[in-house]
């Protein structure tokens, strides 16, 4: 239980990757605010499954990329827990498309959650996380290779990754850690959807264990960045893809 007593908000937790590290985090002792932004449904049966394994946790609702959801939610932990200690950028949406097809408002989307909402969550932890604290923001294995398709998604995530690098020198004077967690390709929604099977296959074959990632092996590795142990590693993006690139 090394994260006794503190308090994590694990934005995008109602499904996929996010609802494992959510129930990780839960399990290793914090208290957990499941956000999400449509799924309320299945964020409350993340909350339960947390209850139900004697941990401690409440979903929040909020649209990441609003900026008076973003404060909202922000107070809300503020409101019910009085402290922050964690914060998991994890909540984001991927389109690919091929260039001549991307649409101003697909590009718009991407950007709004993926980076806007990630900066700003990262705001709104300068003002009231705790010192000690810890933030890991989420970009994916895709910024190290050349793929078509994902031109668009890939540059919210290089940008989520350099803001990651500037930020750490304002966050370091508080002894905040910030880093990047950048997964390969993990069978969630996200992922799998639209995707044929060969396609599928194809992206198993690039790694060096020849399965793909699952939303353990992703919370795995945030355990890691949220240990004591982990306090010298700052400004970094770890790839966590089972050797893809
Ligand atoms: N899966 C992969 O292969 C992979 C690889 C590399 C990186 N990643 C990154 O890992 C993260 C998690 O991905 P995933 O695969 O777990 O995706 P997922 O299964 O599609 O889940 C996405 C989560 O984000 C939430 N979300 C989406 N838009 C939101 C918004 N505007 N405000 C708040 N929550 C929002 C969703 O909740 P609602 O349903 O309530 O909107 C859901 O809980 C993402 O940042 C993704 O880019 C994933």
């Amino acid at each position: 239980m090394s994260l006794r007593g503190k308090v994590a908000i694990v934005t995008g937790a109602s499904r996929g990757i996010g609802r494992q590290i959510a129930i990780q985090l839960a399990q290793a002792g914090a208290r957990v605010v499941v956000n999400y932004s449509a799924s309320g449904g299945e964020a409350e049966d993340v909350v339960q499954a947390i209850i139900e394994a004697g941990g401690e946790a409440v979903a929040v609702q909020a649209d990441i990329s609003k900026m008076s959801e973003l404060e909202k939610l922000f107070a809300e932990v503020d409101s019910r827990f009085g402290r922050l200690d964690i914060l998991i950028n994890n909540a984001g949406v991927m389109t690919c498309e091929a260039v001549a097809e991307v649409t101003e408002d697909s590009f718009d989307r991407q950007f709004a959650i993926n980076v806007k909402g990630t900066y700003f969550a990262c705001q709104q932890a300068m003002k009231r996380m705790a010192e000690g604290g810890t933030i890991i923001n989420f970009s994916t294995s895709v910024t190290g290779a050349m793929l078509p398709t994902y031109s668009v998604y890939a540059a919210t995530k290089g940008a989520v990754e350099q803001m990651t690098r500037q930020l750490a020198k304002e966050f370091g004077p508080r002894d905040i850690t910030i880093n990047c967690i950048a997964p390969g390709q993990v069978a969630t929604d996200l992922f799998l959807t639209g995707k044929s099977d060969e396609l599928v296959d194809s992206f198993r074959r690039m790694n060096a264990f020849g399965r793909l990632g699952e939303p353990e092996d992703i919370a795995n590795a945030i355990e890691l960045l949220t240990s004591d142990k982990a306090r010298w590693i700052t400004g970094q993006t770890l790839r966590v893809n089972g050797g893809f690139n």
